[in-house]
């Protein structure tokens, strides 16, 4: 089996891949406007902390589980298993995680096919096409189902190519891409009126707001969806990486491109907020607090670049297709997962199992488009805040204390030989053993209601 599984071909192209899978609506989207509305830097400070004390550790308990195994989540789980319990626990959180990721991906999907449907737009006004236009921005069953299957197809496209082929060359391509347009819609933003009021409100800290615990633990969640965990989306990217390279390393500079990449969302968003505010676009809600769901994408982003004559339609389409990118390298990622499993523990054909998968999902997509007002929040709420951070809390108890500590340091020695020597060494299993389990568990204890 081993010789017929794909692995990444370098360490540029598995930090492109798991890169591309960490950074996404999540980053451009959720974080900027999370931090304008909590604190500013003041959540960016306790984001910071977080990642780094406890989504970098989950992070690499699932790189390493995921090499270890040499295979997705359920086999890699259940060859760590020491009896018949957690074999069964471990095929139990493995299946889960497929479930869950499949389900993340079902709304992904419908969400990326609005950024899809926004990207064009701008190529529509600018033939002409004013009614095509206002169909590809005004809501509607049809526009939104067809987005899906385009956006799947894509998805689709990429994943049946393969490791090599389809993940680390699409995300070596788009990665280098999303940052190059980050960095120049932000040197174009920045010098637009009402700008530096952004910058203010992103980056100037109220230390009062972050003593709060529903944020410490609102910024918890942000950093596991943020960095894909707890569904096995990083173990099999983890799965595909060669035995010489260190992996304590790869896995910071994920968390770091992770970070760095949320940190500079937010120079181009909160700035672009207030420019659109000077242009009289309405950037506050009638609670008095910042736009900050579908309404900041879909209404306010668009107001501005409607506000800003012909070079509004170059931004909004610069803006639109960095969007697509970061929502792409994402969803390969998440379509990754299942495919896995189908091809690894069934001997289903790549390309096979990838239509087949894919296809399913987007039923599942077209089903939820059907019954939006009821279905869209249940799923993002059911995946990320309870099976996200739970698949994270298992991944964790399987390395700290069901994996025997030799084993686990002789799989990080392999390319790290002095790994024992390392401060990675001294605090790391303490993390995954005690406190990454404890934090997740508050996350739970909060959501029923007792915090
Ligand atoms: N990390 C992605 C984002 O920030 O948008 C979302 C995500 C990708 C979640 C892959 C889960 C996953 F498996």
């Amino acid at each position: 089996m081993s010789a017929a599984r794909g692995e990444f071909s370098s360490r540029f192209g598995f930090l492109m891949a798991a890169s591309g899978s960490a950074v996404g609506l999540g980053n451009i989207w959720g974080f900027p406007t999370n931090t304008a509305s909590n604190g500013g830097a003041a959540f960016l400070f306790t984001y910071l902390i977080l990642v780094f004390l406890l989504a970098y550790p989950a992070l690499m308990a699932e790189l390493i589980i995921g090499r270890h195994g040499h295979s997705n989540a359920v086999t890699a789980l259940q060859g760590l298993s020491r009896g018949r319990a957690t074999y069964l626990l471990g095929t139990t959180v493995g299946f889960v995680g497929i479930v869950t990721v499949s389900l993340i991906l079902s709304f992904y999907v419908i969400v990326s096919g609005w950024m899809m449907a926004y990207l064009i737009d701008p190529l529509a006004r600018l033939a002409g096409l004013n009614s095509l236009a206002g169909w590809l921005t005004g809501d509607g069953l049809v526009r939104d189902s067809l987005f899906v299957l385009l956006f799947m197809g894509l998805t689709i496209y990429v994943i049946s190519a393969g490791v090599k082929e389809g993940i680390e060359k699409w995300a070596s391509r788009l990665m280098p891409s999303l940052i190059v347009i980050l960095i120049l819609l932000i040197l174009y933003v920045v010098t637009l009126p009402g700008a530096s009021e952004g910058l203010r409100a992103y980056l100037v800290p109220d230390f009062g707001v972050v003593a709060n615990p529903h944020l410490i633990i609102n910024a918890l969640g942000q950093a596991f969806f943020s960095l894909s965990l707890g569904v096995g989306t990083m173990l099999i990217y983890g799965s595909y990486v060669n035995k010489r390279e260190n992996l304590a390393q790869l896995g910071s500079l994920v968390a770091l491109l992770d970070v760095g990449i949320a940190f500079l969302a937010g120079l181009l968003i909160l700035p672009a907020m207030y420019v659109a505010q000077n242009n009289g676009v309405a950037i506050y809600d009638a609670a008095g607090g910042l736009i900050a769901g579908p309404g900041l994408i879909l209404s306010v982003l668009p107001a501005l670049f409607n506000s800003m004559g012909p070079i509004g339609l170059l931004v909004a389409l610069a803006f639109f297709l960095l969007m697509t990118i970061a929502s792409l390298t994402s969803s390969i990622s998440m379509l990754e997962v299942p495919v896995a499993y189908a091809v690894e523990n069934h001997g289903v054909e790549r390309k096979k199992a990838t239509v087949a998968i894919g296809a399913i999902i987007a039923v599942i997509c077209l089903i939820i488009v059907a019954n939006f007002s009821v279905l869209f929040d249940l799923t993002v709420t059911v995946t990320t805040e309870w099976s996200q951070p739970l698949g994270g809390l298992f991944f964790c108890v399987f390395v700290a204390w069901i994996w025997n500590r030799n084993g686990l340091l002789r799989e990080i020695s392999q390319g790290y030989p002095d790994v024992e020597q390392s401060l990675f060494w001294k605090i790391w299993p303490f993390y995954v053993k005690f406190i990454c389990p404890v934090a997740i568990l508050m996350v739970y204890v909060q959501l029923l209601g007792f915090l």
